[in-house]
């Protein structure tokens, strides 16, 4: 079966767009098939969006699996002055990250393979809805990579669902000494707060 995090999706390409609508801005992303969510903006994702506080404006800002990058973009228009880096093992997400980041005039979007993210950046804030679905080994070691390099004081925003687990990674979150908070709480959805140590 094929799944949306897939590093080389065998899915054949069938292009197609959203809009992203929110009160602060408005962008038509280029989607396909074989990433995440292409008919529409996730309703997660919505929900991070218009729930999570203004990032930093500068420093290193991380979208943690970014897609075709409705978070990335978002963060890099309300902080103009940061650098955004957005990250996927996807490489046709990446690619679209990157044409919908130079449409929308945002060039200040990194949207780079996990492994492309040279070793010294720490990150002001990251704002993630992580991919749930690659199973909890694979999603806790994929936060633990990366909450791992939020910048002292820096904080990271996840939206999750309620029924795929988000009460549970609290407590995971907090068990591994990450102060995890319930921020927000719409329909399905929770966004996480969690501080670095
Ligand atoms: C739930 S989707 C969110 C996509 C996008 N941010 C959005 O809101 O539409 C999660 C993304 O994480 C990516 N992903 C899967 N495994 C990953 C990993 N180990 N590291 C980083 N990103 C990963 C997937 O390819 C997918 O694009």
């Amino acid at each position: 079966m094929a799944h949306y995090f897939e590093e080389r999706p065998q899915t054949a390409s069938r292009p197609g767009a959203v809009s992203l609508v929110l009160p602060d801005l408005h962008l038509r992303l280029e989607t396909d098939r074989g990433v995440f969510s292409p008919e529409r903006i996730d309703p997660g994702t919505r929900v991070l969006l218009e729930t999570v506080p203004p990032p930093p404006a500068g420093g290193d800002l991380l979208d943690l699996g970014c897609g075709y990058g409705p978070i990335a973009l978002t963060m890099a228009s309300r902080a103009p002055g940061a650098t955004v880096w957005a990250v996927d093992v996807n490489r046709r997400s990446l690619e679209l990250c990157e044409r919908n980041a130079r449409s929308a005039g945002l060039d200040k979007v990194r949207p780079v393979h996990v492994d492309e993210v040279p070793e010294e950046v720490r990150f002001q804030a990251i704002w993630s809805n992580p991919a749930i679905r690659i199973g909890k080994a694979a999603l806790h070691e994929m936060l633990a990579r990366w909450l791992g390099r939020l910048a002292p004081g820096g904080t990271a925003h996840l939206v999750v669902q309620k029924h795929l687990g988000s009460d549970s990674l609290q407590r995971w979150l907090e068990d591994q000494g990450w102060p995890a908070s319930r921020v927000a709480s719409r329909a399905a959805y929770r966004v996480l707060r969690v501080d670095a140590p």
